[in-house]
């Protein structure tokens, strides 16, 4: 059985792929720093799967601990998750992203170098299109110019791992663009738990509904758009995590580095998502109109024809699925996972 290193496995992203690599047939060693996430998510993900989760609680940059990680299991892969992720936060503290996400990264690499470990996947954005490129998005299309530092440490990661496969060519690299990922795993077990503030649209969406804020301000509605607010390509967690089997399976056949879309390629405007939450939920959101938010593009979608040509993955999953398994999630769970 195959062994595979979640760097960040706790988060929302990282303990949906640990459920769908486990329900694969592989074993799964978390280290987390819970920074942005607690252990009673990897509890779930054990009772979603009657399987055993090994975690590390540690600092993926912390070289000792990440050291120890790989002499206590033999890995074969890892996926690294671990990083600072608020788009307005890292505008803010700009150092705290770059150390946070930049060290993590050199710190895996060089004990996965250490410890003869070959293969990665990264966690990447299609926040690297930038404002350059014209969607749909494609592969080959070159990174763009990013609008916060958040942005700017994925397309520098990028970069790092491509300079790191092609200065050594057993490395197999698979860079993962996710689009806009939402919703939560059908037990309502697990799903996203920001702290604080949500700053992304269906966190919020949910928090509104079950009654932790008050109303959803709609940041925009003149952009060009069919109806004057954003669009965006937003995929349900499990279909994104299963995205990231079907990566695990090709990197171990494969060296040098892929880059893969992972959306579902159509768009859905702010007001579609309100509308769609409402019906299939059966409820009332309270939302009004404010201004646009600075840095948002008017529409960010996919072209998902590489994973599905390569890898042999699309999206299954609807819009309506998403808002209902998000309701789900949070509806089960109003704070999250705190009790
Ligand atoms: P998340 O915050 O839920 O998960 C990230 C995890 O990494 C958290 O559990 C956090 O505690 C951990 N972490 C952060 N820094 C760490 C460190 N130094 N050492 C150890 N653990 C650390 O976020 P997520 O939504 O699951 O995102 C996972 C990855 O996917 C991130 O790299 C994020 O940038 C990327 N991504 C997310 C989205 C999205 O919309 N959610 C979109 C594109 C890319
Ligand atoms: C979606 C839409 C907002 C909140 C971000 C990162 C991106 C990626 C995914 C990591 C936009 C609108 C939002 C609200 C609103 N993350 N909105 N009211 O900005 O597409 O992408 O998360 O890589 O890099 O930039 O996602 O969920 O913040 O916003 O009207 O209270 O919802 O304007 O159109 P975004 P989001």
């Amino acid at each position: 059985m195959k062994t595979i290193l979640l760097a960040g496995g706790a988060g929302y992203i990282g303990s949906h792929t640990a459920v769908e690599l486990l329900n694969s047939g592989y074993a799964v060693v978390v280290v987390d720093n819970y920074s942005n996430s607690c252990p009673e998510s990897l509890k779930r993900v054990e009772q979603i799967t009657g399987k055993k989760v090994k975690a590390y609680e540690a600092d993926v940059a912390d070289k000792k601990a990440l050291e120890k990680v790989f002499e206590e299991n033999k890995i074969d892969a890892v996926i690294h998750f671990a990083g600072l992720k608020a788009v307005g936060e890292s505008v803010a503290k700009p150092v705290e992203y770059y150390r946070n996400n930049i060290d993590t990264t050199l710190t895996l690499l060089e004990t996965m170098k250490k410890f003869g470990v070959e293969n990665i996947i990264f966690s990447s954005s299609a926040t690297v299109y930038g404002e350059d490129n014209k969607v749909p998005y494609t592969e080959e299309m070159k990174r763009g110019t990013c609008t916060n530092p958040y942005g700017w440490t994925k397309v520098m990661m990028e970069q790092i791992l491509e300079d790191t496969a092609k200065a050594n060519k057993e490395m197999g690299v698979v860079l993962l663009r996710y689009f806009n990922p939402i919703g939560a795993h059908e037990s309502g077990l697990i799903g996203e738990d920001p702290q604080g503030i949500p700053n992304n649209l269906m966190p919020y969406v949910a928090q509104v509904a079950v009654g932790r804020r008050d109303h959803l301000t709609i940041f925009g509605q003149n952009y060009p758009t069919p109806d004057g607010t954003c669009r965006r390509d937003y995929i349900h967690v499990v279909d994104l995590a299963k995205g990231h089997v079907k990566a695990i399976d090709y990197v171990f056949g494969m060296k040098g580095v892929e880059i893969f879309n992972l959306g579902t390629g159509t768009p859905y405007s702010v007001t579609e998502i309100v509308t769609t939450f409402e019906r299939v939920n059966n409820l009332k959101l309270k939302y009004e109109y404010g201004p646009a938010r600075a840095g948002d593009l008017p529409e960010s979608y996919a072209n998902a024809d590489k994973a599905f040509k390569v890898l042999g993955w699309k999206a299954e999953k609807t819009l309506d699925d998403m808002c209902r398994d998000l309701w789900k999630w949070q509806s089960m769970n109003p704070n999250g996972f705190k009790k």
